[in-house]
């Protein structure tokens, strides 16, 4: 467990009535990550289906990235209205949300409520962590091993690991000579950090350190921010919800799920059909000054070619590199703020409150370590090439191994011992996102191949536990109890894959965790499905009605001889 050298201390959270599990008998489903989409995947199994399913969870509650990242200021970039369980109009009028942006406690107490409405723990182990996934092709069966040594058996192994879930902590010699305390964002104690009085180090300017800092900011004593690549940001201008704003959510709840159902980002706002370039600079400006004023994700949505013209993102980049300047008061901090790489949401586009403006705080100070790259952190602090800077806290906001990294580190063994870590070793490779060729049996939610990360992610993982609960009801109508992606199926879907990425300008930035680039020795394979999302909904529901086509299913002999 990555953290600090405080420990984790159990919170209210923590399930004290743990069931009893036994390897037997074999379930028909196990879940790995008890999130939002190894929650809803339970609810569709075992209420919908009535499977015997159960899900194991690393932590020691639901939430899973709500869980975890406790960070101050975190809270989502979605809009609130968008981002909750859409399946039960019910639900949707149970429950209200407080701001614009939830914060992560919000965000936790409400999948706390849906565990409990749904009565989800009693089939959710918790603190329990899959280290090792077999797959048995004698007995067609899932033979998952935890990290305490016991063995689970189950026909489908579904894995709801997440793709923002497994820490990317650098490899940054002397950390452990540190004589302060570090953490990571992603793994923050449930007690909270005290900043009161301390010299604290960030490392990292991604949408974590963007929230972060402003709000570590007005405890501490200073704040030192390292800043590799310099990023954009565009005000989330959060607000708390009034009366009538709530009242609208309920009355237009179908209508607001239909739409992120229709749109290829999952929200509940279209993309421009202008294009920047067919605008004038002045009309452009307009455009601009607004968006930046209503604030949020949807600056990215105002022109159509912003993703796929260069040119067009130039006027995009050039508008937020000017407002940077002239928010920051320091010149030399504004230059390095603003002197950005790469295409404006070339990389997962953070939105803040009041991030830049933080730079103004006397008690903030910025490291470029791109110019003077971090050599090593030292007893006292972090050592750069250009200087040593003491410290007494270091937060690393240094994002994940993003996408591929949980599936990894679940050691899975498909058909005849094939490692995915193995079969996977030049980057990512399945069909539709949801199967790979060789791992009959198992399905992938949100996995690499699949929108996942480049839509509003509670709309890609009902689709995608929707779907894979259709799937397995056509199977057991039919008699079926085996389902394998087929290679040829799945060299045409990267394929496309590719094809969907290189059309944006996505795959353009080489040091995006989009393509791995935020981890050494990573391979550079752009994982996301560009393509939209309703574009990929649209394409699995074809496929699901044309009977499955790609995949190859059976029925094992005992299911034969039933
Ligand atoms: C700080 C932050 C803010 C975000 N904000 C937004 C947002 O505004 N909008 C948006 O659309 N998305 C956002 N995301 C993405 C977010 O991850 C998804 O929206 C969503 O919460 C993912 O749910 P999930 O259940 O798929 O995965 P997770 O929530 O990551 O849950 C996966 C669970 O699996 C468990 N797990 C992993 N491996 C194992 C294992 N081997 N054994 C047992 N358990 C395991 C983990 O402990 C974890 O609890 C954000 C991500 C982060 C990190
Ligand atoms: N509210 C939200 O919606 C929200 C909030 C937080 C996170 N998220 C999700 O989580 C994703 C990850 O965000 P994140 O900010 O945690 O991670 P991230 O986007 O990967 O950013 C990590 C930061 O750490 C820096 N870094 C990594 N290794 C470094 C090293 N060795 N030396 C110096 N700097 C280093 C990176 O610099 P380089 O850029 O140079 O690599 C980058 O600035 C987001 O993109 C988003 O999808 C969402």
């Amino acid at each position: 467990m990555i953290k600090g050298k405080k420990t984790l201390m159990p919170d209210a959270l923590i399930d004290k009535t743990e069931p009893s599990f036994n390897a037997e008998p074999v379930l028909d489903a196990l879940i790995v990550g008890a999130g939002f989409s190894g929650m809803y995947q339970l609810i569709c199994l075992r209420d919908r289906l009535g499977l015997s399913a159960k899900v194991l969870e690393a932590g020691s509650g639901v939430g899973g990235t709500w869980y975890w990242n406790r960070y101050p200021g975190a809270r989502c970039d979605s809009e609130s209205h968008v981002y909750w369980y859409t399946f039960d109009k019910k639900l949707m009028q149970d429950w209200d949300w407080s701001e614009r942006y939830p914060e992560q406690p919000e965000i936790l107490r409400y999948l706390n409520f849906v565990a409990d409405r749904y009565d989800l723990r009693r089939d959710i182990r918790f603190n329990t962590r899959v280290v090792r996934a077999d797959y048995d092709a004698a007995a067609n069966l899932w033979r998952v091993r935890t990290e305490a040594g016991e063995l689970y058996s189950a026909r489908f192994l579904i894995t709801a690991v997440g793709c923002l879930s497994t820490a990317n902590v650098p490899n940054f010699p002397g950390l452990e000579q540190f004589k302060g305390d570090w953490y990571h964002t992603g793994q923050w104690p449930h007690e909270g950090v005290d900043f009161t009085g301390k010299r604290v180090g960030m490392i990292g300017t991604g949408s974590t350190g963007i929230q972060a800092a402003p709000v570590i900011a007005k405890t501490a004593a200073h704040l030192t921010v390292f800043q590799r690549t310099a990023n954009y940001s565009v005000p989330a201008r959060n607000v708390p919800l009034t009366p009538e704003f709530k009242r609208w959510i309920k009355e237009n709840a179908e209508e607001i799920r239909s739409l992120t159902h229709e749109t290829q980002n999952g929200q509940s706002f279209r993309i421009e059909t202008r294009k920047a370039l067919e605008t004038s600079p002045e009309e452009r400006e307009k455009i601009y000054e607004a968006a930046w004023e209503r604030g949020g994700l949807q600056f990215r949505a105002v022109f159509e070619d912003m993703m796929s013209s260069k040119a067009a993102n130039d006027t995009a980049a050039d508008f937020v590199r000017r407002k940077i300047r002239s928010i920051v008061k320091d010149q030399a901090t504004a230059a390095i703020l603003s002197d950005i790489d790469h295409p404006y949401a070339g990389k997962r586009p953070p939105i803040d409150t009041d991030y830049f403006e933080t730079f103004n705080r006397p008690n903030v100070s910025l490291v470029d370590v791109k110019a003077a790259p971090i050599e090593c952190i030292t007893a006292d602090g972090i050592r750069t090439a250009a200087a040593e800077y003491p410290l007494d806290i270091i937060v690393f906001a240094t994002g994940f191994d993003a996408m591929t990294g949980p599936l990894m580190a679940m050691n899975i063994h498909g058909r005849g011992g094939e490692a995915l870590r193995e079969s996977w070793n030049a980057g990512p490779r399945n069909y539709l996102g949801l199967q790979v060729s060789g791992f009959p049996n198992l399905f992938m939610i949100t996995g690499p191949g699949s929108p996942s990360v480049l839509c509003n992610m509670p709309v890609a993982i009902e689709q995608h536990a929707d779907w894979i609960t259709d799937c397995i009801a056509h199977m057991r109508a039919n008699g079926l109890d085996r389902i394998e992606a087929q290679q040829e199926a799945m060299d045409s879907w990267i394929e496309k894959v590719n094809q969907a990425a290189a059309a944006t300008l996505l795959s353009t930035v080489p040091h995006s965790w989009y393509l791995g680039g935020n981890v050494p020795g990573k391979p550079r394979v752009f994982m996301p499905y560009a393509g939209g999302m309703a574009n990929y909904r649209r394409i699995c529901d074809d496929v699901a009605a044309a009977g499955y086509p790609g995949f190859e299913m059976s029925a094992s002999e005992r299911v034969a001889a039933e």
